[in-house]
């Protein structure tokens, strides 16, 4: 039987050249379904306000609300590293912010937080691992500054953007992250900070060089009402649950269900 994955463990797979297999999760059946099939790590992502909540960006989801579902997730007990995802503004202010937010997520059942930014977060970061809170970077497109970049767009391709990618990801591993999420950067960009960094990157939409993949499970299962360009599809859960759903309207129609085995 596999045991629970921490911190190190995480750290851990890149000496040892493993991929790292990371998938959103905001409910326990989705949330147990990713642990049994045996993903290193579950993150509670801000995604969420798109993908479940029909927000129209993540901008726009709470604090409390990314709290409740990572409590959600975590009754669940994974083995999966659970990773809450801190949402705008819960951080950005400074560090007594970030430490009160950071608490809630752990107290929640989170083994860790992640936080977008590079340089201008490192104080964050820095108090959050003297707490104790392990931290996951995230850089390059960060989708809760989707209005400062002009939009959802591949980073890196100028040589300003690219310089800064790799003094985010330096600052951030300096700070104490323990892995950082490298977000629709080019991809020789991602496979020089990966080479350079001794943390574990995990790559979204920016090529096959990091430790690891992340990927939003509402993409993965067809469930999104749009993916980003760069998301593998694995099913088609929407037509099964709109093909169920319409049997089951017609059979309540016709008087078909309920037959007798379901009153019994
Ligand atoms: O919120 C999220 O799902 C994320 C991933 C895309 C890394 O931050």
């Amino acid at each position: 039987m596999s045991e629970k994955i921490n911190v190190r463990k995480f750290l851990k797979k890149k000496e040892l050249k493993e991929k790292i297999v990371m998938i959103t999760a905001y409910d326990a059946p989705f949330a147990r379904a990713a642990d049994e099939a045996g993903v290193d790590s579950i993150l509670v992502g801000d995604s969420m306000a798109m993908v479940m909540l029909g927000m129209e960006n993540t901008l726009q989801i709470s604090l409390e609300e990314m709290i409740e579902h990572t409590r959600a997730v975590a009754r669940v007990k994974p083995k999966a590293l659970l990773v809450g995802d801190m949402p705008f503004m819960s951080y950005e202010t400074g560090t007594a912010r970030a430490l009160e937010s950071g608490a809630l997520f752990v107290k929640a059942g989170a083994d860790a937080v992640k936080l977008e930014g590079g340089e201008e977060v490192t104080e964050q970061i820095r108090a959050l691992v003297r707490a104790g809170i392990p931290v996951m970077g995230h850089i390059g497109l960060t989708p809760q500054r989707f209005l400062k970049l002009g939009g959802y767009r591949m980073i890196g391709k100028k040589k300003e953007e690219e310089e800064q990618i790799y003094r985010d990801a330096e600052a951030v591993q300096e700070a104490g992250a323990f892995s950082v999420v490298l977000e629709y950067v080019v991809s020789d960009i991602a496979k020089r900070i990966t080479q350079k960094l001794s943390i574990p990157t995990i790559c979204i939409g920016a090529g096959p060089h990091c430790d690891g993949q992340v990927l939003v499970l509402h993409d993965v299962l067809g469930l999104s009402a749009q993916s980003p360009p760069f998301a593998k599809r694995y099913a088609d859960l929407y037509s099964i649950a709109r093909d169920a759903i319409s049997r089951y309207a017609k059979e309540v129609r016709s008087g078909e269900f309920p037959s007798p085995e379901y009153y019994k």
